[in-house]
C-alpha cells in the first residue's frame, strides 16, 4: 500500500517537477539584464547601429544605445578607451562589439548574477566566449596601451572620466594581459570566461556573428539554460520509481 502511495506521488510529481524546471529555463532565455540602459525586454530593433547591427532582429539595446557604444566617451558610461593614449581602430572594434554583445544580447541569460552597485542591479558572470573572438581581440589589442587589468574598478573619476590612478603606468596589452584569456577574463572582472570552444560549436557565446544566419547564440544560452535548470528533482523521482514498481509485484 505504502508502495502504491510512492509510486501515486512520483506520477503525480513528475509533470509538476518538469513543468519547474522548463519555467526556469524559460526565464533565462531571450531575457534583459536589469542594467544601466537595457530594454525591460527583448524585441526587434530595426535602426540598431553600425557593429550592433547583428542584433536587430531581436536586441536589449535601443538604436541610441547602439549609436552611443561607436562613440569615444559616450553618455552611456563616459569611459575614455584613449587613457593611454589613442587606442588602435583594430583594438577599439573589439570594444565597441564587445559593448553591443553586452548591451543588445537577449541570449545572456544564463550568465546574469544580482549585483549591488549604484550603476546597475544585473551584470553577467563567466559568460562562455568563443576562443577564437577573445584571442582574435587580444591579436588586434597588442599595440593597444593601458594602465589597468580590471577597467570595471579603481580608476580616477574626479574629471568625470575614467583616467589612470597615480602610480599606474601605461604599458603595451601584452604586459597587463599575458594571454589572451587573461584579457577576455580580467577586463570586465570576469564577465567572460575564456573557452576551448570553437565558433560555431554551440557551446560558446560569439561576440561576432554572420546574422544573415541567424543569431547563434540562441541555441548556447538554450544549452546552458539546459544544464543549469535541469537540477535534482526529476533524477531522484526517476530513482523511487523501480522500488515502488517493484514492491507492487
Ligand atoms: C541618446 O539619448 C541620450 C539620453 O536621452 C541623449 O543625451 C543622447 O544625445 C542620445 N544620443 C543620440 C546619438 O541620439
Ligand atoms: C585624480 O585626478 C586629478 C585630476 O587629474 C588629480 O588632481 C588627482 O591628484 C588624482 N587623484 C589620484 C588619487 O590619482
Amino acid at each position: 500500500m505504502a508502495a502504491a502511495r510512492t509510486l501515486l506521488l512520483v506520477l503525480l510529481a513528475w509533470p509538476a517537477a518538469t513543468a519547474a524546471t522548463a519555467t526556469a529555463r524559460d526565464s533565462l532565455l531571450n531575457v534583459c539584464m536589469d542594467a544601466k540602459h537595457h530594454k525591460t525586454r527583448p524585441g526587434p530593433e530595426g535602426q540598431l547601429y553600425g557593429q550592433c547591427v547583428l542584433w536587430k532582429e531581436n536586441a536589449c539595446c535601443t538604436a541610441n544605445t547602439s549609436l552611443e557604444a561607436h562613440q569615444d566617451q559616450s553618455y552611456l558610461y563616459n569611459f575614455n578607451w584613449d587613457h593611454c593614449g589613442a587606442m588602435p581602430e583594430k583594438c577599439k572594434r573589439h570594444f565597441i562589439q564587445d559593448t553591443c554583445l553586452y548591451e543588445c544580447s537577449p541570449n545572456l541569460g544564463p550568465w546574469i548574477e544580482q549585483t549591488d552597485t549604484s550603476w546597475r542591479k544585473e551584470r553577467i558572470l563567466h559568460v562562455p566566449l568563443c576562443r577564437e573572438d577573445c584571442e582574435q581581440w587580444w591579436e588586434d589589442c597588442q599595440d593597444a596601451v593601458t594602465c589597468k587589468v580590471n577597467w570595471h574598478k579603481g580608476w580616477n573619476w574626479t574629471t568625470g572620466t575614467n583616467q589612470c590612478p597615480r602610480g599606474a603606468m601605461c604599458q603595451k596589452f601584452k604586459f597587463v594581459f599575458p594571454t589572451a584569456a587573461a584579457l577576455c577574463e580580467q577586463v570586465w572582472s570576469h564577465s567572460y570566461r575564456y573557452t576551448p570552444h570553437h565558433r560555431g560549436s554551440g557551446r560558446c557565446i560569439q561576440m561576432w556573428f554572420d546574422p544573415a544566419q541567424g543569431n547563434p547564440n540562441v541555441a548556447v544560452a538554450r544549452y546552458y539554460a539546459l544544464g543549469a535548470a535541469a537540477g535534482p528533482p526529476l533524477p531522484v523521482l526517476l530513482a523511487l520509481l523501480p522500488p515502488a514498481l517493484l514492491a507492487l509485484l
